[in-house]
């Protein structure tokens, strides 16, 4: 089965727009998992520009799936990880101009600190996974960091205009050398209801987690629909 985790983050950038308290993540949350997610996922930024402490904890409090906490490698965050007991982390590199997460993280560059990370992290029981570009070098990186898994960024295959085979091509590559490491193998960003169907068939890939084209459509058709829509995709996808 491929798992569908659905990042809501921007039903609080709009409650933000207005710093009042509606629309709230957690009733969102509620409504993807009534809608078949297999998991909610919320990254809180170093700038709080959506997601809130407080959002979090609630979150853990209600929800009923799992709850994946996407989170800068700082030892303040490591911290706030402990504190609020997510079932998973997801550690994605961060930049306070960026309007979204860009490329993934360079583990490579600074294996000592995403090791003590994730060992502080695995030491809690919370499986971590790190956000990487399809690049061998940070998937071996990756694994020697001891993490459990990692989320491949599929920011440029959804990018890629016209033919995306190449990109497509080098998602794929990248998973399968990643599950022959042993690590479990995630994939996420920029996916949609148009270019999703060839990354979820690849075998390998168990999870995926899809954020902004979500929650664009729930505000046409609720969040419970549009979750619907996105896992019925992606039953299709592993049906043949
Ligand atoms: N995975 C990771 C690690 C991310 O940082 C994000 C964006 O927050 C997503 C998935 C979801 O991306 P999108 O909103 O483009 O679906």
């Amino acid at each position: 089965m491929l798992r569908l985790g659905v990042n809501i983050d921007h039903v609080a950038t709009v409650r933000q727009a207005r710093r009042i308290d509606v629309p709230d993540p957690v009733e969102a949350a509620l409504l993807a998992e009534k809608g078949g997610a297999d998991g909610i996922t919320v990254h809180l930024r170093e700038d709080r520009r959506h997601i809130q402490q407080r959002d979090v904890e609630r979150l853990r409090a209600k929800v009923k799936s799992k709850l994946n906490l996407e989170m800068a490698v700082t030892p303040e965050m490591a911290r706030l990880a402990e504190q609020l007991r997510p079932d998973d982390a997801c550690f994605v590199p961060e930049q306070r101009d960026e309007l979204t997460t860009e490329g993934g993280l360079d583990v490579r560059s600074q294996s000592a600190r995403v090791r003590d990370a994730v060992e502080r992290l695995q030491a809690r029981g919370i499986r971590v996974s790190l956000f990487i570009d399809p690049d061998d070098s940070q998937i071996e990186a990756s694994r020697e960091t001891g993490a459990h898994g990692v989320e491949i960024h599929t920011g440029r295959y959804a990018n890629a205009l016209g033919d995306k085979s190449r990109d497509l091509g080098e998602v794929a590559a990248a998973v399968a050398f990643a599950r022959r490491l042993g690590l479990e193998v995630h994939g996420g960003h920029g996916l949609n209801y148009d270019n999703v169907l060839p990354i979820a068939r690849i075998p390998e890939i168990v999870e995926l987690n899809i954020g902004h084209s979500i929650v664009a459509r729930a505000i046409m058709v609720g969040m419970e629909q549009a979750v619907r829509e996105m896992k019925e995709l992606l039953r299709k996808a592993r049906e043949a």
